[in-house]
């Protein structure tokens, strides 16, 4: 027997064809079937999404999970309700677990535990190294095989330019992007802030924007030389924007992204002492801020991803620069950004949508991010008028380490739909995805 789903009479905004009208969508068996205007269908379960904007599912290609090793931040089942919370419907959890993430035992273990808990889903990210260690490439093709949708040593960056060069080579062959948390070690030392007034002030060490500027150097040239693809994890830097939009004018497969804290916030958060502000590059000033926003609208940062980073109260109690860097983000990523960048005018929210789902989808070859007929239908329903109040009893994520902590942005995520199945709506969890 096939199941139906209309969702009736919402706002349709699907940026892959430019539609931006009030439509029907109607689901059979997982799949999206019609987009359009006066859909019937007696036998179908009806939503009523009058006065909603209806668009895909949003796609988060860089989170934590902790599972395996540190279940007491997070799950793969409270981390993929925190998505559904926040609309997303696709995730991609970085390898920098415990074990790391670098064998196909491990990448087997997350897609068979994604099977029994995950509210959305989940395409994990394998590491570039050997226990993240720098030295010796992983098994890319095993990786892949098995479902490894992309490599990276994300928490570090892959400091050896050799191994970025062999690992840009081989992966070119896979058509699998290397992510990089671009960084150089020497020049980030046991740097906790953005160098500038303000961490000179508090005694805090600085990291310099060059030690972001100068690893992007370098993977470009690498990019170029191998034709591999490279993409930057949440560039913070101006300098960083530049490059990247220099490369791609001269067609080096180079993506970038930019997450909601560094989109949002600057390094006066960290005032203090406030270690939830802590992020790993860290938070900067007005101008990289600004230029982060101007090269997410231009397309020189590709998408959105939230670098989710559970961590637990007692870490982040210790002093600022013993606390380990990281904030939560997938359940209020779209309403902060709605909040700041489209309500006041600066991103129109079919772009904001676009960087948060499509473009995001596109960086790593997955099927999400649109409403095309005959896709999946991940979708998510969004009320524009309503609010978000970011509290520990509304957030999912089981750690709560966010200096957003008492905010009430714009917006609310009315139901988020994966596979044509309700997984959130009005607050609640109402299913998983696939058990
Ligand atoms: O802030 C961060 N937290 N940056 C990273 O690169 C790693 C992450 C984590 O795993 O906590
Ligand atoms: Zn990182």
């Amino acid at each position: 027997m096939s199941r139906k789903l209309l969702v009736a009479g919402a706002r349709v905004i699907d940026p892959a064809s430019g539609l931006d009208a009030v439509a029907d969508i109607l689901v059979e068996d997982g799949r999206i079937v019609r987009v359009a205007p006066g859909q019937k269908a007696p036998d179908a379960e009806r939503v009523d999404a009058a006065g909603l904007v209806a668009a895909p599912g949003l796609v988060d290609i860089h989170v934590h999970l902790r599972e395996p090793g540190r279940e007491d931040k997070e799950t793969i089942f409270s981390g993929t309700q925190a998505a559904a919370a926040g609309g997303f419907t696709s995730i991609c959890p970085m390898p920098n677990t415990n074990p790391i993430c670098d064998s196909s035992t491990v990448v087997n273990y997350l897609r068979a535990v994604t099977e029994r808990d995950g509210h959305v889903r989940v395409f994990p990210i394998a590491a570039v190294t050997r226990g993240q260690e720098g030295k010796e490439i992983t098994e890319f093709g095993d990786l892949a095989h098995f479902g490894a949708v992309a490599f990276s040593d994300d928490g570090r960056p892959v400091a050896n330019a050799e191994i970025m060069r062999r690992a840009l080579e081989y992966t070119a062959m896979l058509g699998r992007p290397i992510l990089n948390h671009a960084e150089i070690p020497e020049l980030v030392a046991d740097g906790v802030a953005h160098a500038g007034d303000r961490a000179a002030r508090m005694g805090l060490r600085g990291v310099p924007a060059a030690a972001e500027s100068a690893c992007v150097a370098r993977d470009i040239e690498l990019a170029a030389d191998t034709g591999g693809h490279v993409h930057i994890c949440h560039v913070s830097t101006e300098r960083a924007c530049e490059l990247i939009a220099d490369a791609k004018a001269r067609g080096v497969r180079v993506t970038a992204e930019a997450t909601p804290h560094h989109l949002v916030l600057t390094d006066e958060m960290i005032e203090g002492f406030n270690t939830f502000a802590r992020v790993a590059p860290p938070l900067r000033g007005e101008a990289d801020r600004a230029a982060l926003r101007e090269a997410l609208r231009s397309g020189v940062i590709d998408c959105v991803a939230t670098d989710h980073a559970p961590h637990t109260e007692i870490e982040k109690e210790l002093p600022f620069d013993q606390a380990p860097p990281g904030m939560i983000g997938l359940d209020f990523a779209f309403q902060l950004l709605y909040t700041e960048l489209v309500e006041t005018g600066f991103l129109p929210l079919p772009l904001l949508i676009d960087r948060m789902s499509r473009c995001a989808a596109r960086v790593l070859g997955l099927e999400g991010g649109t409403l095309r007929e005959g896709g999946p239908a991940d979708i998510v329903l969004l009320d524009l008028s309503g609010e978000t109040r970011i509290e520990r009893r509304s957030v999912f994520s089981k750690s709560f380490n966010t200096p957003l902590r008492g905010r009430v942005l714009r917006s609310r995520v009315a139901r988020t739909i994966v596979g044509g199945r309700t997984v959130f709506a009005d607050g609640k969890i109402v299913s998983k995805a696939f058990a």
